[in-house]
């Protein structure tokens, strides 16, 4: 009796470990999100400004633009809320030095992206999220996509995941 017990916490074990792999392997990781090429000619969709005393400031201070590939901002301009496989959505962050009483752009601080790939990425909404220190594309900076993007991403689900939303 004891045996068998002992016996299929071992089998159940193995197979727990053989559906983890499985799913590691079915689920991809940041390093397989590209380099948006030639995103500064997509469209751009908004810009912002976060100043210090913003709880997001540590991370995200400085001016940002979003920009769309065309996929994605098909979606974003009529309003959708469900983006499909090859949409692309670039963070475009630069500091946001002030001088003469005009904000400008400085040096970029990094370039986030989301691809859309429900087949790599099922763990993560189908989003494949990575950022690119400086905008200089070898050195991707993402670990971990739950804890360091896709937790925070998680909140706006009804709109899959994006946050900015086209102005007319
Ligand atoms: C603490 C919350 C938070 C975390 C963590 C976070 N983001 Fe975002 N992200 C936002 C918000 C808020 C916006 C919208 C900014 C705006 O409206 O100007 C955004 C926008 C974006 C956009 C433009 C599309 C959209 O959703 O509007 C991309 C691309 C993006 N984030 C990628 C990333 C990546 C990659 C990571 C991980 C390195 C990450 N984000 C981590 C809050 C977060």
């Amino acid at each position: 009796m004891r045996k068998a017990v002992f016996g299929s916490a071992i089998g159940g074990a193995l197979v727990l470990l053989a559906l983890t792999l499985g799913a590691q392997k079915r689920s991809a990781g940041p390093e397989s999100v590209p380099y948006p090429e030639g995103y500064r000619s997509w469209t751009h969709v908004k810009t912002a400004i976060l100043h210090p005393g913003h709880p997001l400031y540590e991370a995200f201070g400085g001016i940002h633009h979003v920009y769309a590939n065309e996929k994605a901002a098909a979606v974003l301009r009529r309003g959708g809320n469900r983006f499909p496989d090859g949409s692309i959505l670039v963070f475009d962050l630069l500091e946001s030095p002030t001088q003469d009483n005009a904000t400008g752009e400085g040096a970029r601080k990094v370039l986030a992206v989301m691809v859309k790939d429900s087949k790599r990425f099922p763990a993560t909404g189908g989003w494949g999220y990575a950022a690119f220190k400086g905008g200089d594309k070898r050195q991707q900076i993402v670990k971990d996509m739950v804890q360091e993007c896709h937790n925070c991403h998680a909140g706006q689900a009804q709109h899959d995941y994006v946050f900015s939303q086209w102005r007319k």
